[in-house]
C-alpha cells in the first residue's frame, strides 16, 4: 500500500452560520487567536508527513491562495523595517517542501462532491481529508495518529468521537463490530440520523484517510441528506467492497463551524498562547469573578 502523501481540504462550503464574516472570505480563514483555521489543518497534515495539499475552493478562493503564497510587498516592507520575527511568521505559513494545489468546485454540491473534485490530482493513491472547521487540539496531531493506523491496517480510516445522542442529526454516525476499542471495524454509517434512529453515538468528525476506490463510489451516489452529494453515502457504499475503520482519536475537538465551538476554541487556545496566554488566563479569572450573575 502506498504512503499517504496527499491531503484534500474542502473549503468551498457556504459558511452560512458565520455570515456576515464569511461573506467575502471562506470560514477556514477565520483566525483562532492569530492563525487561520486552515493553517492549523495544514500544519496537522505536515506533521503526518503529507507533502501535497489539495484545496477544493469555491467562490472566495483568493484569500486561501494568498495565505499560502509568497507575499512580496508585505515581505519587503517587513524586511525594510527590520521586523525579522514577523517576516519569519509570514514566510512560514507552509514549509518549503510542501506543494499547494487549488481546484475549483464550481457549485457547492456537498462534501462528497468536493472530495470528488480532487480525483484528477489524487489519482490512484490513498489520501487524507481534513475539514479545517474541526479544530483538534492534541498532543500527537490527529492526522499523524490516523496515518499510523492506516500504516498498520492498510484500509480507510475515519476519525470518530462520542457525541451526546441529542446531537446525532449534525453528524455521520457509525455502527461498528466491536462495542469498544480505539480501532474498530465499521459495520455501517448513516448521515444525520434522528437521535432515536442513530445506530450509536459515535460521530465522524472532519478527519479521514480514504483509499482511491472512494472515487468510484462518489461518482455513483445520488444526492442524499440536504440534497447534497454526501461523503457518508459513498463510504457506506465503499464498505460493501472494502473494510473501513473507525478510529477514536486522542484530542479535544472544537466544531469551529459553529459559533459556540469557535468561541470555545478561541478561549482554549488563547489560554495556551505563548505571547498572551498568561495575561489572558489572568483576565478570564478576573472577568468571571466580576461578571454580574
Ligand atoms: P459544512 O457542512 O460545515 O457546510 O461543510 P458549510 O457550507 O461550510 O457551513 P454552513 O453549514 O453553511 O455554516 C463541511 C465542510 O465541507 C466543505 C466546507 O467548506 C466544510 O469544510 N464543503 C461543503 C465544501 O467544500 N463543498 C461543499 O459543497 C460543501
Amino acid at each position: 500500500m502506498k504512503k499517504v502523501t496527499k491531503a484534500v481540504f474542502p473549503v468551498a462550503g457556504m459558511g452560512s452560520r458565520f455570515l456576515p464574516a464569511t461573506k467575502a472570505s471562506p470560514k477556514e480563514m477565520m483566525p483562532i487567536v492569530d492563525k487561520p483555521l486552515i493553517q492549523y489543518a495544514v500544519e496537522e497534515a505536515v506533521a503526518a508527513g503529507i507533502t501535497d495539499m489539495v484545496f477544493i475552493t469555491g467562490r472566495n478562493k483568493r484569500a486561501i491562495e494568498d495565505h499560502f503564497d509568497k507575499a512580496y510587498e508585505l515581505e519587503s516592507e517587513l524586511a525594510a523595517r527590520g521586523k525579522e520575527e514577523l517576516l519569519r511568521i509570514v514566510q512560514d505559513t507552509v514549509p518549503k517542501h510542501v506543494n499547494c494545489i487549488y481546484i475549483r468546485q464550481p457549485e457547492a454540491l456537498g462534501l462528497g462532491h468536493a472530495v470528488l473534485c480532487a480525483a484528477p490530482v489524487v489519482d490512484d493513491a490513498p489520501f487524507a481529508v481534513l475539514l479545517a472547521d474541526d479544530l483538534i487540539d492534541a498532543d500527537v496531531p490527529v492526522m499523524k495518529q490516523m496515518s499510523d493506523v492506516f500504516h498498520d491496517y492498510e484500509c480507510s480510516v475515519l476519525g470518530v468521537q462520542n457525541v451526546p445522542r441529542a446531537h446525532t442529526r449534525q453528524y455521520g454516525i457509525v455502527s461498528t463490530e466491536a462495542e469498544s476499542g480505539t480501532v474498530q471495524r465499521l459495520r455501517g454509517i448513516v448521515e444525520k440520523p434522528a437521535p432515536e434512529q442513530a445506530p450509536s453515538t459515535q460521530a465522524v468528525v472532519g478527519r479521514y484517510i480514504l483509499t482511491p476506490k472512494i472515487f468510484d463510489h462518489l461518482r455513483r451516489v445520488r444526492p442524499g441528506a440536504g440534497g447534497e452529494i454526501q461523503l457518508t453515502d459513498a463510504i457506506s457504499s465503499l464498505l460493501e467492497e472494502e473494510a473501513v475503520l473507525a478510529y477514536q482519536f486522542s484530542g479535544v475537538r472544537y466544531d469551529c463551524g459553529s459559533k459556540m465551538g469557535y468561541l470555545q476554541a478561541t478561549i482554549a487556545l488563547a489560554r495556551k498562547h505563548p505571547e498572551v496566554g498568561a495575561a489572558f488566563t489572568d483576565f478570564l479569572s478576573r472577568f468571571s469573578a466580576t461578571r454580574p450573575t
